[in-house]
């Protein structure tokens, strides 16, 4: 098999480009570690307040050190199949960046990406607004999105596309699910990898709420979450083709960091056309060298997870007992950080639009599902991740603008 089977004609046209002076970062020269290393009088950076992390570090694809602690914490939590070794992974500014990553390199412009409804929308700007990647709908028609036989729809898209002359390169799933608050079961996750297999496309796997599983009494069949990384691909699909994606924005709540990891075990060409770019998506080396830090100290993140799991847990139970007492039909859910509720079952109006007006004169906001492109109307998702006065102040404030 050539290069160009498991990346773009565009990713490949990346492939010389990888700077030349990320050699020479990989093997720098110091007096006492590394005395027969490379001695860097050739890049313009001078600043000695931490040396290394306030320079080019190692190369723009995140620090040794920074590869090293998110493999350590992937293996512990993620129970990949094939350990995830450095070499496995590249670093980004975010998770949205990850995704942008797979839409420059696996994917040339007018590609399409099948994505389930609802979706979070911002995969439409995400693969689309540089990359030119276009965003394919699948509608389930009151099927559940998380059963087998939705995986039947996919196919149909596929189908479609092609009839239509477009080429669909991959399918994105993204679980615990944003808006839905759900996971896919290990024999769907599978089901999903042999449809890829029997065309030939690539597996997107955006699993940024990995860990924002909670306990949920109301639900007796309540999937936990499985990684993709923990799956075989064996008699199903091309390993090459498998890219997971997660990253510190919601499972330690900290957007602003800026710090996302794009796994890609047995695809080295696709890690390595990213390079080329990557100064262009450079995560800021302060970051990089924090998140290190946080990742690789797990006593603490063992705590941090069991707390923040069982506050979620907290708040699930605190807002949906409000919507019961208030007569507010609620999908029940056991991960992220959000609800959906179907504020239309209450209002005296009846479009989101006009739902949502009512809200924001009561200086609540929240969204609605049909920018999720939901293929029902009606449902809110609301963020449930706040402390409890916060929920107390939004949840009255929706009620008075229904009542
Ligand atoms: C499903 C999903 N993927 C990606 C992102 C973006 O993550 P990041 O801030 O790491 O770019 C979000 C943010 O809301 C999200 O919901």
């Amino acid at each position: 098999m050539s290069q160009s089977d498991c990346i773009s004609s565009r990713g490949v046209g990346f492939l010389p480009d990888v700077p030349k002076f990320f050699d020479v970062l990989n093997i720098l020269w110091h007096p006492e570690t590394n005395p027969e290393g490379t001695v860097n009088l050739g890049l313009a950076e001078n600043l000695h307040v931490n040396p290394h992390a306030l320079t080019y570090g190692d190369g723009f694809t995140g620090s040794k050190e920074l590869k090293k602690a998110f493999c350590q914490f992937l293996n512990r939590y993620f129970e990949p199949r094939v350990p995830v070794i450095p070499s496995h992974s590249t670093i980004t500014p975010g998770v949205g960046n990850a995704i942008e990553c797979c839409a420059w390199s696996l994917f040339n412009s007018q590609d399409q990406v099948l994505i389930g409804r609802p979706y979070w929308t911002a995969f439409d700007y995400i693969f689309g607004i540089r990359a030119g990647v276009q965003v394919r709908e699948v509608s389930f028609k009151g099927l559940d999105l998380f059963c087998l036989l939705a995986v039947d729809e996919y196919e149909k898209g596929y189908i479609a596309a092609k009839k239509e002359g477009k080429c669909v390169q991959a399918i994105l799933l993204c679980y615990p699910h944003n808006p839905l608050g759900r996971c896919y079961s290990k024999q769907v996750l599978m089901a999903y990898m042999r449809l890829c297999g029997k065309w030939d496309l690539h597996l997107l796997v955006g699993e940024i709420y990995a860990l924002s599983v909670f306990e949920n009494a109301e639900m007796e069949d309540a999937v936990p979450f499985t990684s993709v990384l923990s799956l075989s691909a064996e008699g199903l699909m091309d390993p090459r083709k498998i890219h997971a994606q997660w990253g510190f924005s919601k499972d330690f709540g900290a957007t602003g960091m800026r710090i996302g990891c794009l796994i890609s075990q047995s695809n080295p060409v696709f890690l390595k056309s990213l390079e080329s770019f990557s100064l262009f998506n450079f995560p800021s080396s302060l970051a990089d060298n924090a998140a290190a830090a946080l990742l690789m100290d797990e006593k603490f993140t063992d705590c941090y997870i069991s707390l923040y799991r069982s506050r979620l847990e907290e708040s699930y139970k605190y807002v949906t007992r409000f919507l019961k007492e208030h007569g507010i039909p609620y999908r029940k859910s056991n991960a992220s950080l959000f609800l959906m509720v179907n504020l239309a079952a209450v209002a005296h109006v009846v479009s989101d639009d006009d739902i949502l007006a009512l809200l924001r004169e009561e200086k609540l906001y929240v969204t609605s599902a049909s920018g999720y492109k939901s293929e029902t109307s009606g449902w809110f998702r609301l963020v449930i991740a706040h402390p409890q006065h916060v929920l107390d102040e939004g949840l009255k404030r929706m009620q008075r603008a229904l009542s």
